[in-house]
Formats: structure tokens, sequence, C-alpha cells
């Protein structure tokens, strides 16, 4: 009835817009039946930016004119549905609103006039806007144990990406940290599925807030749907292989806690799992996340991944039959993005039949919903009252204190920190005097490298030190390019080096993004072991600080360092944070949110079995006592003396619909106020599934005053409690478990 009544009309502009905004699902099925096959392909088809402009080449890190005829090429003759990137580097507000009026132009004059929606990467602030604040990236974040402040900055790079007219962000990254020679590891939330799951749904929910099309909100997309975080090899999109039981225990739960806290799309992971590439897997895409997990929204490829099915890893003899697999799998929309072959493919597969139109139906339908629901049909361009809410203070003062409470301190030898301000300071090592190390990936470009394009009110640590203590007290010639060879020097006379009172070295890594940060070893390069080794020697009080998106191997020197802090990726106020940490500005309370290896051959997670860490003790006898990292998950030290005690349970025995009560004192010994990150682990005795050793259940955070004692009480529950099966099967059996808080432990009984 509808179908018809649409069909006598005349679909003017206005019509359209209205019939969309007005009416639900039903109105976007009417549009869909006025569609040619072409229009549909084009609405799942996805292109960069960059091949819509004056020179094609990708990766060389130059900005590029966009091409006005190739962006209504891809439009009209396309119906393209999506655009992604930038065109080289990061644009001023003012650029992106032209380039998306430029855009929306050309679609809305298209018969259809269905508006383009424009995908970015803004994983830890908004990447590609100049002068947009970066914050900390999750590796950090999740060492600050607050699922509040992760909310805050998603909602703050919401607004931000909004303000830019960019309305879907392909954020955040789920992905479980299980290796941390994964040039990505600095994008997750580190090891534990319990920590990722809850810190990456207070980033959907920041994101989304309550609805998308308010004009502080964006579409978050899920990524990297699933098992890209683990391959074998350490090296970005590299197989992984993952038992069905280890992915429903480590890897699903951060994704289904996205899906049940409303994420609107999801991307897949370029690699595979079992020899099966993801984005051809019927049964991970649609039977897994779609039957299984009971997600509705939009599934997007990555980049160039239908292809790659191909051209990789050779699934598909064609890149014909690459689309076909792909789509029967179950993606809506592919990230093509440097050309329009998936488009002429998969219209010759619905054309003859190899694919059917319903099935194309299905994924046009969620990209008009998607489109729907983020106002893109209300209003295509940017939205000039969302303006006001890009740059303000409180987004650096959020990156300020997010990145303050990233920080882990590993190590205080006789409380060597906090550091005396009236001495004089020795900084060595290639992260003193550069902004890229600071920030990591993502950062104003891609790999956020280039030290250009960092906003000219950027600070670095050297920046810092002479702001505040001013060029006498500090000693310093580190360049700002991360692998000069005088950063690995001490260039300074005997005489010079007699007035320092303290060394402070900043090591790590310089900036890299994916695959161009493959390593093949996870100690330290060796030229900054070197430095370090020579820092110790000049026999002064030595502070390390690791400016690092994963841990690198610092065994060769480490014991002999008086002081460790372990700064993560900070961002934009990355610096100002460490400073004040050094000095007591500001009291540590970060958490390790991995565990840090003593040996590139012991990369162990805190939550292995049983099994994993068996020592030989005498001939035929073998024990648990072989887990030996640098530091351990969830260890942190502050300049206020924390003490745990009288770990106490409300019950011998609960049954699975009873909660368990627990309570600890927690005792602030200093006279220093502070903040105590507090981790809740559980261990399972006996299981028909060999169980971890133990298993994070919950976190909190208490400040106490100097001196203050106070009872802490948390709670878990059957949901803490059960363990996955290879089907994703919840099991709760019978029998005993412990609670670890700090050296605290209490044992229970789970009755059925
Ligand atoms: C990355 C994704 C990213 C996409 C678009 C890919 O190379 O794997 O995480 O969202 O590029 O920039």
């Amino acid at each position: 009835m509808m179908r018809q009544h649409l069909a006598n009309y005349i679909l003017t502009p206005l019509f359209l817009i209205n019939f969309i905004c007005s009416f639900g699902q039903e109105n976007i099925d009417l549009l869909i039946d006025e569609m040619s096959i072409e229009q549909k392909v084009g609405q799942m088809t996805q292109i960069n930016l960059g091949f819509l402009s004056s020179n094609v080449d990708q990766h060389d890190g130059k900005v590029k004119q966009i091409d006005n005829e190739k962006l209504k090429r891809a439009i009209e003759q396309y119906h393209v549905g999506s655009i992604l990137n930038t065109a080289g580097t990061a644009y001023s507000i003012e650029k992106w609103h032209k380039i998306l009026t430029d855009i929306q132009d050309i679609a809305l004059a298209t018969p259809l006039e269905i508006p383009v929606l424009y995908g970015i990467d803004a994983i830890h602030g908004v990447t590609y806007t100049k002068g947009s604040t970066l914050f900390p990236h999750n590796i950090g974040l999740a060492a600050t144990r607050n699922p509040a402040i992760a909310n805050q900055i998603a909602a703050a790079t919401a607004k931000e990406s909004r303000a830019s007219g960019l309305r879907w962000n392909f954020d955040p990254v789920l992905d479980v940290g299980r290796n941390p020679l994964w040039p990505r590891f600095c994008e997750t939330f580190g090891e534990d599925p319990f920590l990722v799951a809850t810190l990456g749904a207070e980033l959907i929910k920041g994101y989304e807030q309550d609805g998308l099309s308010e004009n502080t909100a964006v579409a978050s997309c899920m990524k990297h749907f699933i098992g890209y975080s683990d391959p074998k090899s350490g090296k970005d999109r590299t197989e992984a292989y993952i038992s069905d039981i280890t992915l429903w225990q480590k890897h699903i739960p951060s994704f289904k806690a996205a899906i049940d806290a409303g994420a609107s799309t999801i991307m897949i992971n370029s690699s595979m799992i079992n020899d099966v590439p993801v984005h051809g897997s019927y049964k991970l895409l649609t039977e897994l996340l779609r039957n299984k997990l009971g997600f509705k929204g939009m599934i997007v490829t990555d980049w160039e991944d239908i292809i790659r099915l191909h051209e990789r890893h050779k699934i598909a003899s064609t890149p014909r039959e690459a689309v076909r697999i792909a789509i029967e799998a179950g993606i809506d929309m592919s990230m093509v993005p440097n050309s329009f072959s998936f488009c002429e493919h998969l219209i010759d597969l619905v054309k003859s039949g190899d694919i059917s139109e319903d099935r194309i139906d299905a994924s046009v339908r969620r990209i008009l919903i998607l489109k729907r629901d983020l106002g893109l049909f209300t209003n295509a361009y940017p939205e000039k009252d969302a303006v006001q809410n890009f740059g303000l203070q409180e987004y650096k003062s959020l990156a300020l204190n997010s990145a303050r409470e990233s920080m882990v301190l590993l190590k205080n030898q006789d409380n060597v920190l906090p550091l005396p301000k009236n001495k004089k300071y020795l900084l060595l090592g290639p992260g003193a005097n550069c902004l890229s190390a600071l920030n990591g990936c993502w950062s104003y470009s891609w790999q956020g490298d280039n030290e250009e394009v960092y906003p000219k009110t950027s600070k670095t640590i050297l920046d810092v030190f002479q702001e505040r203590f001013g060029t006498s007290q500090v000693l310093c010639d580190v360049k700002s390019e991360y692998s000069n060879a005088t950063n690995f020097s001490i260039n300074f006379s005997d005489e010079e080096i007699n007035n320092v009172d303290y060394v402070i070295l900043f090591l790590g890594e310089n900036a890299y993004a994916e695959s161009p940060g493959n390593i093949d070893d996870l100690t330290l390069d060796h030229n900054q072991i070197d430095l370090a080794k020579r820092a110790v020697a000049l026999d002064k009080k030595v502070i390390l600080v690791l400016i690092q998106g994963r841990p690198r191997i610092i065994s060769d020197f480490s014991e002999n360092i008086d002081g460790i802090v372990n700064a993560f990726l900070p961002g934009s106020m990355g610096a100002q944070a460490i400073v004040d940490v050094l000095f007591g500005d500001f009291n540590p309370s970060g958490t390790l949110p991995f565990t840090y290896p003593a040996h590139s051959g012991d990369l162990l997670t805190y939550d292995h079995k049983n099994l994993s860490a068996m020592v030989r003790t005498a001939p035929n006898n073998k024990t648990y006592g072989g887990y030996h990292p640098a530091f351990k998950f969830g260890d942190g030290l502050s300049y206020s003396d924390f003490s745990i005690s009288n770990l106490k349970l409300n019950a011998d025995t609960i049954t699975t619909d009873e909660k368990l009560q627990i309570s600890f004192q927690l005792k602030n010994r200093s006279d220093l106020d502070g903040t105590k990150n507090i981790d809740v682990f559980i261990n399972d005795h006996y299981a028909s599934l060999a169980p971890d050793v133990k298993n994070l259940k919950d976190f909190t955070k208490v400040f106490l005053k100097g001196g203050e004692q106070r009872e802490v009480l948390m709670e878990l529950d059957r949901d803490d409690l059960f363990f996955y099966n290879a089907k994703g099967e919840k099991l709760l059996e019978e029998g005993s478990f412990s609670v670890f808080i700090g050296d605290q432990t209490a044992t229970f009984y789970l009755k059925k």
C-alpha cells in the first residue's frame, strides 16, 4: 500500500527528507524500493578521501588537493554512500566544513538526495582536526581504572568531532591486548577482558550520548571484530590461533558489553583466526555477531579487506569472488577504499543472481537507518552551532587529569620520588624533547610522528622543565627528532655533570601506527639501553620515565635505576602530567593494565593457567611458582603509604542467587592525601574447564586523606563466577573460590 503510494509521488527533495525523518524503518524500505542496484551498491561503498584527490599515493604524508571532478564521479556515477579519512593530514574546522559541504552539495543534488556518511578515526581525541585535544591512549586510560574519565574523554571527543562536521568515529578499539609485541597494543585497554569491557562500554556511551541526532554525539564503531589482538607472530594483521573457549572467555566479552551499551557500528578484524579470514566468515559475522550476540547495527570492513581475501588471504581466486564471500559472510559496507572495484563486482554479482537483491537490501537498510539516526536526512551539513563545543578549556583539564591519573609509579627506591624542586636535573633520552613520542599514533597524522603538525602550543618535557625551573637547573641537549644520534649520548663536560643532582631518562618508543610499528624484539632499543647504562655509570640518582605504548623490556638495567614511572602515551598534556608526578604536584595512582614482562621469552598474562607457571622443585615434583614478570598486572605505587587489611566475606557459602559481600580496611599510613586503585580478583579452585590462576572481577578507586582509614565494601554475584564453554554457554559450577585484594585472600563456597 505504502509502496504504491510512494511510487505515485514525484520525489521532490523536501518530500523525501520529510518522509524519511518523520516515519520509521518502513519508510526507509520505501526509499530502498526506489533505488537501483547501482544506487544500493553505492551506499555500501566507502571511499578514501585521498583517492578523490590530486595525488593518490595514500601514505606519502603530504597534503593533497581534493579533486572536485573525482568527488562528483564517486557520488554521481558510483553513488558512493560513505567517505573516510583525510587527504594527507589534519584540517582546520573551517577546512573540514568546506570539504563536507562540498561533498553534501553533490550528494543532495543527486536524484535520491541521500547524504554521505563521513567516517574518521578519532581514537584518543579528534586525530584529524587541527587544535583538537589529544587524550592519553587507551593503554594509559586503563591504568586510571576510572570509567567516568573514559566516558568524559569520549564525550569531549564526540563534541570536537561533531564540531568538525564528522559524525562517525571508528572507535573504540575493543581488542584485548593479549600480546604486547602487537603494535596496536597501545590502542587497547590492556590484557584483561573485564577491564576492556568496562572501559570500552563507557567510551560507547560517551560517544553516542542519548542519541545520535544530538549535535554532541557521534556513532561509535567497535573494532576490530574479532581475535585481532593476539597474532601468533606479534606482527600486525597476521594470523591468530584462538580456541572457541578462549574466544568466549577473553575476546568476546568486550564486544558483547559494547553491543549492550548501544554501539551503532562495528569494524572487522583484517586478519584471520584459525585459518579463517574474519571478513569471509559467515560463522563469525552472521552466526556469532548477528545471531548470537544480537548486533543489529552496521558492519563495515577494515581497509581494503575485501580485495585482500583475494590478494593476501588467498581464499578467493578472483576479486569478484572476494566480494561474494564477504557479502555472504555478512558485511554491510566495504571500506574499499581506493578503487571502485567493489561497486563493479557487487553490481555484477547481484545482476547475475549470485547474490540476491534482498541480501543487499538488508545492508542498505542498516546504512540508511544509521544516516537517519545521525540526523543526516534532516541536516547533512556541518552544524554551525556544534562549533561552540570545540577547543574548550575543560578538555585541556580533562587531558591533564587523565594523563596524571594514568601514570604508574613502578619503582621508588628509598623514596627517591617525588624530586625536590631546587636541584639540578640532567634530562637524557629521545623522549625528553619529542611531541610524537608523547602522543603516539593517530595524532594529527596516522603515524603521529610528524612534529611539524602538532599545535604550536604543545609542550615537550624539556619545555615544561624549562618553564618551571628555568634553564639554570636543567641540562639537556635532546633534539626533537627521536632517532637523532645525539639523543643517545651524554654530551656534557665532567664539570657540568658534577653539578647535576638527578639524571632523568626519557626512554621508550617513538610514535608508530599499525604495521610500521612491528618489532622483532620486545626489549628496549639497544641504543637506549646503552644510554641508560651510561647514565647509571654517572653515579647520580637516576629516574626512568617510560613513554611507550607497550612494555619494552628493561631488565638489562632496571635494577640500577632508583625510580621508574610508566607514562604510556599520555597525549597533549602528557609532559605537564609527567613533571607533575615527578615533583609530587600529583600523587600517582595508576595501576598496570598488563603484565610487564622481564624477559622476551616469557609473555604470560596474569590470568594464565596453573600449568603455565609450573616449575620443577625436585625430581618428580613440580609446583606453581614460575611466574616472574618485571611488574605485575595491577602494580602501581603511590607517594602515600596504603595498607589493605582485614578482608572479610559476608558468608562462607553462598548460593548462585546470593550476592557475596566483601569488606576490607584501607588505610593511608602516610601524611599525604592519595588515591588507591583496588583490583578485585577471584580464583575458581577447580572447574570442568581449566580455570585461570585469577581473574579481575571488579575495581574501584578510593581517595583517603593522610592518616585516614576506611572500610571499603564491594560485591560479587553469579555474573562474576561463571565461565564460558566453547559454545558460549555460561557455566556456573559448585565449588570453592578465593578472593584476592592486595595481599589479602579469603575463600568461599558456591553452592548450586
Ligand atoms: C585500521 C582501522 C582504521 C582504518 C581507517 C585501518 O588501517 O586498521 O583501525 O579505522 O584503517 O583509517
